[in-house]
């Protein structure tokens, strides 16, 4: 398959307009012809240069991109999401200690190349990122209950992260949802599969499952997926695993997990039952674990800024004291409504700033 590079190629120039991306040797046409000299920089000022024609090389194999995404800019935003209060933040949270994070990224295999693509969606397409990441932290962690071997595990990981990776080539942009999509956009919305296949088929170091998975991420085991409507029998264990955890993630961005079950539930066929007997075991553990969690979640919260609340009144209320009558004649201050307001409104709610662990007893009796 021919990639097309035009999309690709523009919006590694609109990054170098932001930060530093160089030529690591002469950037040559295919018939040899010097574009861009070792060391130019590739910005917006010389992309008419390069549209206009066919490159010797892809434009990954010739860049430096400053700041790549590496697997600490990886563990980093994987850290992120999973302390963030979403569907996949919780559920990951429960499941999973903080050293999951980092030792699922340092699964993910990265070649210079692909981290500088990587970097394109970091800076241009943050959310195709994440989603990515999330899908590589899922993925790994399903491998995981399923005690699948390490190198699967680094299979998994690997083609969960890069399992879009064609998106960055599309015309299209940011993919619109499918129910709107014309012809022309479902033609290239069902060759981004292939397309990030045929990336990680450039490389021996990618193994031919991982680009095999990135194929199949889209297919479903009753054969109604793309882009080839592969039926179960057919695909690879690592691609049915990152069929169902790619549209688990997908649909989290809209649904909530039940939700999600019920997709699952009325989908009874298209999926692996392997990783959704995971996933409705991990929702089981979710859902008896989860008023527990929250209510934790409350109660330190509450704790914490009620005791911000009871320092910022106290103090206020100590400078107010210090100030003579006379400047409280001359200066009415603000702040001395505000805190006998404040003050009220905690009493009524049974809360006492002078008796603060009093009161942070009656909240955890409230939970
Ligand atoms: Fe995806
Ligand atoms: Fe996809």
């Amino acid at each position: 398959m021919t990639i097309t590079d035009t999309n690709y190629l523009q919006q590694v120039a609109q990054l170098g307009d932001m930060q530093s991306v160089t030529c690591t040797e002469n950037i040559l046409t295919s018939e040899g012809v010097k574009l861009l000299p070792k060391g130019a920089r590739i910005n917006r000022d010389v992309i008419d240069r390069l549209l206009h024609h066919k490159l010797l090389k892809p434009i990954d194999f010739t860049t430096h991109i400053e700041n790549a995404v590496d697997h600490d800019t990886l563990i980093g935003i994987g850290c992120e999401l999973m302390a963030r209060t979403s569907e996949t933040g919780t559920l990951l949270r429960i499941l999973r200690n903080e050293g999951f994070v980092e030792q699922s990224c340092q699964r993910i295999h990265l070649e210079l190349p692909i981290q500088n693509k990587l970097t394109v969606a970091y800076n241009l397409r943050p959310e195709l990122l994440e989603h990515s990441l999330r899908v590589s932290l899922a993925i790994t962690l399903i491998g995981e209950e399923l005690k699948l071997p390490e190198k699967e595990l680094e299979v998994l990981a690997t083609a969960g992260l890069l399992h879009d990776i064609g998106e960055l080539h599309l015309g299209v942009g940011d993919l619109p949802l499918e129910q709107n999509l014309d012809l022309e956009h479902w033609q290239q919305v069902r060759s981004h599969p292939i397309v990030g296949a045929t990336i990680l088929n450039q490389f021996k170091a990618y193994t031919p499952q991982v680009a095999r998975a990135v194929q199949e991420h889209h297919e479903r085991l009753d054969g109604s997926g793309y882009p080839q409507g592969l039926k179960a029998i057919r695909l690879s264990r690592a691609g049915r695993l990152l069929s169902f955890t790619e549209m688990a993630i997908g649909a989290l961005r809209k649904y909530s997990l039940r939700q999600l079950l019920t997709i699952i539930k009325s989908n009874p066929h298209a999926f692996d039952s392997k990783p959704v007997s995971v996933f409705l075991d991990a929702l089981h553990r979710f859902e008896n674990s989860g008023s527990l969690k929250a209510a934790e979640v409350r109660t330190k919260d509450l704790t914490a800024l009620f005791e911000l609340i009871s320092k910022m009144i106290l103090t206020a209320e100590a400078i107010a004291k210090d100030r003579t009558d006379q400047q409280q004649d001359s200066e009415p201050c603000l702040i001395d409504s505000a805190v006998v307001k404040y003050n009220q409104g905690l009493r009524r709610a049974g809360l006492d700033i002078k008796d603060v662990s009093g009161s942070l007893a009656n909240i955890g009796d409230d939970q």
